[in-house]
């Protein structure tokens, strides 16, 4: 499957990045639960180097809790913050606030040995679109925080929020491209939803998650669709049988009687980015993979 990226919205985006950064002490980062490693972006790191840094697995409620565990661990391993939240809900925000103290434990003790004493922390939310960034910040900085003024040096229309005396946001979060080069990462993102469903052949893509499924979630997958004796499925050929025999259990029928595919496919990809195939995660930490083996 081919999915396109222009990389002049990469350039212009990472410029404007690297000039928020600046005015920052620390990046709140953004994933999706089912799927950290796509979700995140290819150049954060770099960009982000020398900043303190805060990972937030969002979407936490639909991803399985076993993989959101060894995704945890995974970041802190990495020397980041990390915190497992819905944004949509609010749980897990209220242990953000800790997570930013400790996360910035060093520029706040300098600040103290320099007399500086209250200077906020500030911070932007950074993150590929459709994780949830925007729902975040409303949920996070909410209806009592107030908007400063704008300041020099801030990206024409950014503002800061000030949530309370020791935490600053910028209020637009810095948007990232997801690493497109890699046709795995675009099919992951694809099943998640957030890559534009008309440019894609929804067919090819449910025979996909149907392979991938198969092998990682039988049990939800027969669960869901009445599926008595359910075989592995070792390839995308295998998934389209599969998905026709869906098709059929759910009497998405043509005028002939034929298994209509295209419409078992978007059950199949509505059912399961709204959680109704059960929580599922699509990836798993690198070490995670060979131990399981
Ligand atoms: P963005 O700014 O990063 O582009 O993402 P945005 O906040 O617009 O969120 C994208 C979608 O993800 C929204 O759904 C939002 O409700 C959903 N979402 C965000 N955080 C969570 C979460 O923690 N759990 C779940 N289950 N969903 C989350 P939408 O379908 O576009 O809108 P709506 O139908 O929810 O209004």
């Amino acid at each position: 499957m081919n999915i396109q990226w222009y990389p002049g919205h990469m350039t212009k985006a990472k410029r404007n990045m690297q000039e928020d950064i600046k005015l920052i002490d620390l990046i709140i980062e953004l994933v999706d639960a089912r799927v950290p490693f796509s979700s995140r972006n290819p150049d954060i790191d770099e960009l982000g180097k020398n900043k303190a840094r805060l990972v937030l697995l969002n979407k936490s409620d639909l991803a399985d809790e076993r993989r959101n565990e060894q995704w945890m661990q995974y970041f802190q391993k990495q020397g980041f913050q990390v915190v497992k939240i819905n944004a949509k809900n609010g749980s897990g925000l209220k242990q953000i606030q800790a997570a930013v103290q400790e996360a910035c434990k060093e520029k706040i003790e300098r600040d103290r040995r320099r007399g500086i004493l209250n200077r906020p922390v500030r911070a932007m939310v950074v993150g590929i679109p459709n994780v949830g960034k925007s729902t975040f910040i409303n949920a996070f900085a909410g209806k009592a925080c107030t908007k400063t003024g704008n300041r020099p040096g801030v990206t024409k229309g950014n503002q800061w929020i000030r949530l309370n005396k020791s935490l600053e946001l910028l209020d637009t979060p810095g948007i990232l491209w997801p690493r497109f080069e890699n046709q795995q990462v675009g099919l992951h993102l694809a099943f998640i939803g957030s890559i534009n469903d008309e440019i894609l052949n929804k067919d090819e893509l449910a025979a996909e998650l149907l392979l991938f499924l198969s092998q990682n979630y039988p049990k939800s997958l027969a669960e869901r669709y009445g599926l008595g004796s359910l075989e592995q499925v070792q390839s995308v050929a295998e998934g389209y049988r599969l998905l026709e025999e869906i098709a059929k259990l759910r009497g998405c029928l043509m005028k002939g009687g034929e298994a209509d595919c295209a419409k078992a496919a978007n059950l199949l990809l509505d059912d399961f980015r709204s959680g109704k195939l059960g929580r599922l995660t699509l990836e798993v930490p690198e070490n995670e993979e060979e131990s399981e083996e």
